[in-house]
């Protein structure tokens, strides 16, 4: 069964709505562990218009699961990145003027950067992932610059068909063999929501799947845990 990383960005969002200190990430990572949350993620982004710099120790302390940190290649957010020491990191492009990460990274045009940041964060026992469409020749660069793991952008499947695209699923699911068979680890994240999680779970070989907008415009109306543990459920009895 895929674990459930949540992703609490838009909680930070509401918050920075108003810039006061509610609603708190603090308290949302906390709530979607007694949810049943494997473990939370969070992107601290160039131009920090949801997750702040203060948010990263805060979540640290409220909760005991294990954190993933959505970053870009940008030196100052490496520099904090390798300062914090995230369980796990996930490598995704970033341009500012897009609503949210709209296509993956090009693994194949970073690999000189890749080659030199990865090193940094596995000499630190950091997980490196990096966030790439369903690409053969992408995942062949995951592999050569020393990524731990990919995350298969689902955001394509998730928008045609409301998710119900048998082709793009082909395609995700032969992603994450051909991943598989290079000993890479592969989670799955972007646009997933209540409706079109289901199918994603059926492939074969899913470590983790990262959740964050349609989990938390669920607790809007029944609370992060329920949203959460309402999640867990769908996964855990998908196959
Ligand atoms: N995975 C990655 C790498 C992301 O950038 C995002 C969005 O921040 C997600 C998963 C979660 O996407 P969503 O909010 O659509 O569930």
């Amino acid at each position: 069964m895929p674990k459930l990383g949540v992703n609490i960005d838009h909680v930070a969002t509401l918050r920075q709505a108003r810039g006061g200190k509610v609603p708190s990430p603090k308290l949302a990572a906390s709530e979607a562990q007694k949810g049943g949350a494997d473990g939370i993620t969070l992107h601290l982004r160039e131009d920090r218009r949801h997750i702040q710099d203060f948010d990263l120790g805060e979540v640290r302390k409220s909760c005991s699961l294990p954190l993933n940190l959505e970053m870009a290649l940008h030196p100052e957010i490496i520099r904090i990145a390798l300062n914090f020491r995230p369980e796990k990191i996930c490598i995704v492009p970033e341009r500012r003027q897009e609503v949210t990460t709209e296509g993956g990274l090009d693994a194949v045009k970073n690999e000189k950067i890749l080659q030199r940041v990865i090193p940094q964060f596995k000499k630190k026992k950091i997980e490196v992932s990096l966030f790439i469409g369903p690409s053969l020749k992408q995942i062949e660069m995951a592999r050569k610059t020393g990524a731990d793991a990919i995350e298969i952008h689902t955001g394509h499947y998730a928008n045609v068909h409301k998710g119900k695209h048998p082709a793009e699923l082909l395609k995700i699911g032969k992603a994450a063999a051909f991943a598989r068979s290079l000993g890479l680890l592969v989670n799955a994240g972007h646009g997933l929501d209540y409706e079109n999680v289901s199918a994603i779970c059926c492939i074969p070989g899913i470590h983790e799947l990262n959740i964050g907008h349609s989990i938390v415009s669920r607790a809007v109306f029944v609370g992060m845990r329920e949203a959460v543990r309402e999640m867990k459920n769908l996964i855990r009895t998908s196959r």
